[in-house]
């Protein structure tokens, strides 16, 4: 499942030469990883992250949250979620719009019913931590178009990519054969400004 992040229109865009350095290793990492997935040319994007998009799964207690790194294969029964988001980077409080697809439908040799929508939500902001002063998760201010659904490879795929993107798109329009590029350009988002993905497989025992 792939995760992607867009700045809505009218951002400003807060340069902080500190925090750029610190993070380019990661964003390095995470171009590379979706290159080698392949997974811009497959969704017919330009993926030049610009901040790190952080998502975590929660857990049943007292296992800890797991925080994905791009790439990263997670057992299905992890991905229960809904997921919390968090970007870091100089990229301002929002809005923001989130997505996830799925690229691999029902299988990643015969995608045929790809992309599936997974999430597909707009108006996130940055909130704050008023403790830290640091910023804390991102909330949306209106309810996500696409509520997050749960990984459901079938018995015997492989791994699925997993990303995260949104479009033109109601509560009723079917998540399946969504495609997140053509999504991205009817309502002018432009290149997604950061993403993540992982891979879920089925059971082991299905
Ligand atoms: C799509 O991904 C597959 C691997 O999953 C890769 O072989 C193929 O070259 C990719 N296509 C494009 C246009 O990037
Ligand atoms: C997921 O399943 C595996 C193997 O059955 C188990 O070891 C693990 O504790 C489970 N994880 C969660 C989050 O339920
Ligand atoms: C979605 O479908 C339901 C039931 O068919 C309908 O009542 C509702 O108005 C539809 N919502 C939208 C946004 O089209
Ligand atoms: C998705 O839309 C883009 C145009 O934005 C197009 O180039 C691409 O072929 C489409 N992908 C699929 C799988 O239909």
């Amino acid at each position: 499942m792939k995760f992607s992040i867009w700045q809505g229109s009218g951002m400003t865009l807060l340069a902080s030469c500190l925090l750029v350095s610190a993070q380019e290793t990661s964003l390095v990492a995470v171009k590379k990883a979706f290159d080698k997935s392949h997974i811009p040319g497959n969704i017919s994007l330009t993926f030049e992250p610009k901040v790190l998009l952080e998502v975590t799964f929660p857990q049943t207690v007292p296992q800890k949250p797991i925080t994905l790194h791009a790439g990263v294969q997670l057992p299905r029964n992890a991905t229960g979620g809904p997921p919390n988001f968090n970007i870091i980077g100089p990229i301002g409080h929002g809005p923001f719009v989130v997505a996830a697809v799925d690229l691999d439908a029902p299988t990643p040799q015969a995608p045929t019913s790809a992309q599936i929508r997974h999430f597909l939500g707009g108006n996130f902001f940055t909130g704050l931590n008023f403790k830290s002063l640091t910023p804390s998760l991102l909330r949306n201010a209106t309810p996500a178009i696409s509520e997050f659904r749960q990984p459901t490879p079938p018995a015997g795929s492989d791994p699925h990519r997993y990303f995260n993107d949104q479009t033109l798109v109601t509560p009723n329009t079917s998540v399946a054969l969504f495609n997140i590029s053509q999504f991205a350009s009817a309502v002018g988002l432009g290149q997604p400004i950061g993403g993540t993905f992982m891979l879920v497989g089925p059971p082991a025992s299905a």
